[in-house]
């Protein structure tokens, strides 16, 4: 395989610098053919080479493309469909559904073995280059600062050593998470009990995606954690943005998750709250729904502040709780796929988000866009099990990021974010709460009374604040 400083010097001999996503698309090719032919076809005054440089390499849009493009449709996560997980549970077939969905994205790139091959005839593969695929079992940090990752297949478990002094797949080896799944190339070591790890493979985003547009205008309106109920929901504000929903042409909004700030969801919330009966939060919210322009198509999901279980995926609201929502508001769970005029929403409240910036070196709550990348770079919503995120062990891991949405929408830290990825935007809608005494305590700067807007036609993203 080639290496990647050969490869960065290749571009450098002819005076051009390459993007670091070209670099692995040439290593994944094994071509060193395909360097020439994209320095003999770039323009004369590229600086930077970049994917779309790449001759041959078609964007497309993942997944089956629609034969109509509806108003407004609920691809999955309607009400309902979360099936029960109560009674029995089955991990392991969980985690096999999760193995063989996320290592079927990475095969769209590489070929891989079985481990148990591997370790079956280690004086076979001893100097030869391999690639497997595993679901991420354990991962330590050796005395020396290397990275001990072991990784598990559907037929046997294996240690992986991701080697420090190379640096630029360490800087990506250093965020495995537990349960995430990745492939790896490199060696076998001499006595066969460790696999020395050359380069790293995450199912990522292919970098040939291209995200559909809608043909025709619209605007969608996303905003979440609302915590109605909540001694520190900004009244004033909310009704700014609803005056401002009344003139605005926006044809959607989507609400992800944290509509009311429940009952007895931490120690001593109920000194914070104005309102103590869960019905009541609830009536509230519905009403203030009730009051927005009735042509708007309303999605409301929940969080883990709502009533409903914690548990991931979480149903949609039940009835009972929602007689005051208005007819245009339909119920959806969390995490959910809405298809808006052929655009692609994949909402989800965000409750991995503490668990990921709690595991990845450098990540921050002030800046969520990074968390959200690194979801799509792993396509999972919530890539480490066991942890402060509950997952319902279904037969189906269904927080596993496919097709590729062109928006993932997601809320829970209330600091607003935007990042776009691989052609897909990714958008954290803040809150419509001030900061908390906790958030006070935890030194969380919350960004509130914002909504982000999008124009389907063009996918760009817009802030309105709505604290003035
Ligand atoms: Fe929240």
């Amino acid at each position: 395989m080639l290496a990647e400083r050969e490869i960065v010097q290749r571009f450098l001999e002819t005076n051009h610098q390459v993007h670091p996503d070209v670099v692995n698309y040439i290593r994944e090719q094994d071509d060193p053919a395909l360097i020439d032919s994209i320095l003999s076809q770039i323009p004369s005054d590229t600086l930077v080479v970049s994917v779309s440089h790449i001759p041959g390499l078609r964007r497309e849009r993942d997944g089956t493309r629609f034969l109509a493009d509806p108003e407004l449709e609920v691809i999955w996560g309607s009400a309902g469909t979360s099936g029960s997980v109560s009674g029995h549970e089955d991990a392991a077939q969980y985690f096999r559904d999760r193995y063989n969905q996320l290592s079927s994205i990475i095969r769209n790139r590489i070929t891989a073995m079985p481990i148990e091959a591997l370790a079956r005839s280690p004086h076979r593969y001893r100097d030869a280059e391999c690639t497997i695929i595993g679901i991420v079992m354990e991962v330590r940090a050796t005395a020396k600062g290397h990275r001990l990752v072991e990784i598990e297949d559907t037929t046997a478990t294996i240690n992986v050593l991701f080697n420090k002094s190379r640096e630029a797949m360490f800087a990506d080896a250093e965020s495995i998470l537990p349960d995430e799944v990745i492939g790896v190339k490199g060696k076998l070591s001499g006595d066969g009990n460790l696999f020395f790890a050359e380069q790293l493979y995450r199912p990522d985003i292919p970098i040939k995606h291209a995200p559909f547009r809608s043909d025709r205008p619209g605007k969608a309106v996303f905003i979440s954690d609302v915590h109605v109920g909540s001694d520190t929901f900004l009244e004033d504000e909310w009704h700014r943005f609803a005056d401002w929903l009344q003139d605005a042409n926006a044809a959607y909004l989507l609400i992800a998750g944290d509509l009311v700030d429940g009952i007895g969801i931490y120690p001593g919330q109920e000194h914070e709250l104005v309102i103590r009966n869960i019905y009541e939060q609830y009536d509230v919210f519905g009403e203030m729904l009730a009051s927005l322009p009735s042509r708007l198509r309303i999605i409301a999901a929940p969080g883990n502040h709502d009533v409903v279980r914690g548990a991931e995926p979480q149903p949609a609201l039940p009835a009972e709780f929602t007689s005051r929502f208005p007819n245009n508001c339909t119920l959806v769970e969390n995490p959910c796929l809405l298809n808006l005029q052929g655009v692609r929403v994949l909402m989800y409240h965000g409750r991995s988000i503490d668990d990921m910036i709690g595991l990845i070196p450098g990540s921050s709550y002030d800046r969520p866009g990074e968390i959200m990348e690194q979801m799509l770079k792993r396509r999972h919503l919530a890539p480490s099990y066991g942890l402060r995120t509950p997952i319902a062990a279904a037969k189906q891991d269904r927080l596993v990021i496919d097709p590729i949405p062109e928006i993932l929408h997601t809320g829970h830290v209330h600091i607003c974010g935007i990042t776009k990825y691989r052609g897909v935007l990714g958008i954290n809608t803040g809150t419509w709460q001030s900061q908390t005494a906790f958030q006070k305590q935890m030194n969380v700067n919350p960004t509130p009374a914002r909504a982000i807007i999008v124009d389907l036609e063009t996918l760009a993203p817009e802030v309105k604040d709505f604290n003035r």
